[in-house]
């Protein structure tokens, strides 16, 4: 053979082994997603998942902690624990995520509302106050009229320690001496020379 024929007989061959290699690397002996299997009697590769089996995330098995709602609606009690932390949590995402329209006082008075965005209610304002926890959590979940949907920015426990700082800041703008503990009555009445 001369030499170019040489060289030519030498490429197909090195094609054919190589590509013939590609092809055993492609199609290996695994199941891909939904692929159908002999080896199952229902001839799916796909097993279901084993009896018991429960989700890592809260919400599959507690629908109240995921929706808001109850049997009765929405609920009134946060079904969380709350604490300072989840409180100062709360304030925080409160402070990033709403205060820009409903204000840090939640008045809903924010920048963007001052700036010609529409204005929310006040959260003082008695319907707002006598609103469930679960309606709270529901506007930040699913949106509220012009208000959009910020489930996919809040994770769920995040949007409840919120729902818990816009009730404590309910209560601070609405609150009564009556609602102060009494040594910290003392303290303020000591701290202002007030006498009671
Ligand atoms: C871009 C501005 C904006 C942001 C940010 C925003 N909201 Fe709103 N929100 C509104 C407006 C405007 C309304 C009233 C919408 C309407 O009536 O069409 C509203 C309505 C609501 C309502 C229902 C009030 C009612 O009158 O019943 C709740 C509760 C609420 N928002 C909570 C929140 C919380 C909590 C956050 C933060 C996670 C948030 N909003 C972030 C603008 C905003």
């Amino acid at each position: 053979m001369s030499r170019p024929w040489r060289l030519l007989a030498f490429a197909l061959a090195a094609a054919l082994v190589l590509s013939a290699c590609g092809r055993n690397m492609y199609d290996q002996p695994k199941a891909e997603t939904y692929e159908a299997s002999p080896f199952f009697a229902d001839g799916a590769s796909s097993r279901p998942l084993p009896e018991g089996t429960i989700s890592r995330e809260r919400g599959a098995i507690d629908p109240v902690y995921l929706t808001g709602m109850g049997d009765g609606g929405f609920v009134s009690e946060l079904p969380i624990e709350v604490s300072e932390g989840l409180l100062r949590r709360g304030q925080e995402r409160y402070d990033i995520f709403c205060s820009v329209c409903h204000n840090y006082n939640g008045d809903g008075n924010g920048m963007i509302v001052q700036k010609g965005f529409v204005q929310p209610a006040s959260f003082h304002e008695q319907r707002l106050l006598d609103s469930p926890a679960g309606y709270y959590y529901n506007a930040i979940t699913n949106g509220f009229g012009r208000m959009y949907s910020y489930a996919s920015r809040i994770p769920v426990e995040d949007r409840w320690a919120i729902v818990a700082y816009v009730r404590a800041l309910q209560l601070s703008q609405n609150a009564t001496l009556d609602d102060v503990p009494a040594e910290i009555l003392e303290e303020l009445d000591a701290a202002t020379g007030e006498v009671r």
